[in-house]
Parts: structure tokens; sequence; C-alpha cells
């Protein structure tokens, strides 16, 4: 770690001299490094054509050294729960954005982009959904009107939305949701379908955990992305969360994962990156973990349609890891003290940053 941070000043400094030498062109990615700062992670991706982005929750935003960072390092913000059903539409048809929108605002002001997470999952539902049954078209006509207030709310202020989030099992079989017992599969394209009929120009995601490396429940998304190629169904991008362990393994076909889904004309995102371990950390599992971010972002830049990188919160203090697997953690590239850790220094380097 220390060695990395030697290289990074002596990377500084041989910037500085270059930047002193007018050899530096001037792009917008560029403009932070003029000032004789070190390249941030966003600079880095933006000289592939790639954002780096982290989520962010409202709580959090109080914290003003945690504020610095987030607004410096990336350039790509995700609200961690803002834009959630349970936040957005509290009542039935009552609609209350201030939580995404403060987070929208916060990314202009540090001109950043913003992916809208997430229009429809089987999670985190308000109350009035889950309480009750509904028919197949009450169903359907609460999915549409949460779908379209929500896309026209935020039209021209996010890039892209998750607009289903974790349809599928393990083994590639439909995930028993509320949508799909009530609705059948056809709820995926009729959202999308909606979706782009609120805001043609936004992005349009489906999103999943356990879907980076080749296996049956990619192979579910693979087939479901062609089908809905193939009928004309607005589908632009697969989000793959990669929330990995440590203990399970590295997925080793990310890359060729990533690159099939290109193949089918979509974009591709690592869109809710974070590696956890078993506490206590140890320097060997933190090399360990440093080297899984390396792997992650290099696969992403060595396939073209592979968009950018989010990490899901930058910083262990505000990580959703503990709370939802107990005994495991420290999954973040910054630690708890907002100090860098050797993920850190790894993703710069994946970047080309040294
Ligand atoms: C998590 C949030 O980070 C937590 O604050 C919340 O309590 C639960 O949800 N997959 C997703 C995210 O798509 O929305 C989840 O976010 C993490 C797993």
């Amino acid at each position: 770690m220390r060695k990395s941070a030697t290289r990074l000043r002596l990377a500084g400094a041989l910037a500085a001299a270059l930047m002193l030498a007018g050899i530096a062109s001037g792009t917008a990615a560029q403009a932070g490094e003029r000032h004789g700062k070190e390249p941030t992670l966003a600079d880095l991706a933006q000289r592939h054509g790639r954002y780096f982005g982290s989520a962010t929750d409202n709580p959090e935003l109080t914290d003003e050294p945690y504020k610095a960072l987030l607004g410096s390092e990336f350039d790509q913000i995700t609200p961690g729960n803002g834009m959630k059903w349970y936040a957005t539409e509290p009542q039935q048809g009552v609609f209350d954005f201030s939580k995404g929108d403060e987070i929208v605002n916060l990314a202009r002001a540090n001109r950043q982009k913003v992916r809208g997470h997430t229009l429809v999952w089987h999670s985190q539902l308000p109350d009035w959904l889950t309480g009750r049954e509904w028919t197949a078209p009450e169903l359907r006509a609460v999915l549409k009107k949460h779908v379209q207030a929500e896309v026209r709310h935020y039209r021209g202020k996010v890039f892209a939305w998750d607009v289903v989030n974790e349809a599928f099992n393990e083994d590639g079989t439909y995930r028993e949701s509320v949508f799909y017992k009530t609705l059948g599969p056809g709820y995926i394209a009729d959202a999308l379908r909606w979706a782009h009929q609120a805001d043609p120009r936004v992005k349009l995601y489906l999103n999943d955990y356990n879907i980076e490396g080749i296996g049956p429940k990619s192979d579910a998304y693979h087939r479901l992305a062609k089908e809905l190629k193939a009928k004309g169904v607005p589908l632009h991008g697969i989000g793959f969360q990669a929330h990995l362990a440590l203990q399970y393994g590295y997925p080793t076909t990310v890359e060729d994962n990533l690159r099939r889904f290109s193949r089918l004309g979509l974009d591709t995102a690592l869109t809710e990156v974070d590696v956890r371990m078993q506490l206590p950390a140890t320097q060997e599992k933190l090399a360990q973990q440093a080297k899984w971010y390396r792997d992650l972002t290099e696969a992403c830049l060595a396939v073209r349609r592979c968009v950018g990188v989010t990490v899901w919160d930058y910083t262990d203090k505000y990580s959703w890891i503990p709370a939802v697997f107990p005994g495991e953690g420290a999954a973040l590239p910054w630690d708890e003290q907002l100090r860098p850790k050797p993920a850190y220094f790894a993703l710069r380097e994946a970047l080309g940053g040294r």
C-alpha cells in the first residue's frame, strides 16, 4: 500500500511536469488534472469513455467529508434507496420524489450522471401494495402508473433506469414476485414499453446479482434479452450488480459474459459492485479483494459496450453489507475512516493511473 501511494505521488509529479510542458491536451476529463491534482477515478475512467460511479443514500449526505469525496472522485451517482417504490409512492397514487430529487440535485451540482434505481422490484415495496390481493387488471394499472409517473418525473435527469430488478431465480426460472404471479412474465416487456413511452431517450436496463459470470441465471437473461430485442421491446442494457464475496470465489467468465450481451446490441454495466469478506479483514483478504476490484474493472474495459462501473457506496462506513450479511463486511474501496484501501489503488491501476 505504501508503495502504491509513492507511485501515486510520482505519477502526480510526472503529470504536472507534462502539463507544464504543455503536452497534456485540454479535454474536460483532464480539467481537474491541470490544476495539479491527482486524476480521480472518474478522470481515469473517462479516458476510456467510461464512467466511474458510486451509490449514495440520503441520510449520509449530512456527512461533509463523505460528501466531498462523493462529489470529487465519481462522475456517476445511483440513489441506494431514494428512488425505490416504497420511497416514491408511499400511498397509492401519492408520489414523493423528494429523496431522489435531493440526490439528483447533488449530482447536478457535481456534474455527475445519475442511474435511476429501480422501478419494478419484489423488495422494498410499499405496504399498500404488498398488504392486499390484486387482480391482474388492477395490478397492471398500478404498475403502469408507477413506472410512468416516476420515469416522467426524472425525464432528462437520469440517463438510465433499472426498470426491472432481480427478475430471476438462481436456476434461471422467473422469480415468483407479486408481478410475475399476477401478470405473468409479460410484465417485464410491459414495464420496458411503458418506461420508453414516458422517456424515449433514457436507457432501459434489467439488473440482477449473480449474473456476472456465465451460468443458468445469466443464461436466462441472455435468452430473455434476445427475445425482447427480437420483438422490438425497448431494452438497452443489462446491469450486473456484482455483489461478490471472497468466500464464494471470483466469477472468471465476467468478460466473456459481458461480451455475449454486447453482441445482442446491448450496453452492459457493473452497477452495484462490492466485494465482501468474513470479518475480521486481514492484509491477505484485502489484497485478494483489491485483485477482484481490478479484475472486474479490467473486464469492463475490455468489452466495448460496457459503459461504466458503480460501487455500492464507496466507504465501509455506509456499506449495506454488515446489516444484511452478519459477520461480513469491509466490502468497499475506502475504509470506515474514509481512508483508501488496497482496492482503491487497484482500481486506479486497472484504469491506467499509476
Ligand atoms: C440495498 C440498500 O443499499 C440498503 O440500504 C437497503 O436496506 C436494502 O437495499 N440489490 C439492489 C439494491 O438492487 O437496491 C440493494 O440496496 C442491494 C442489493
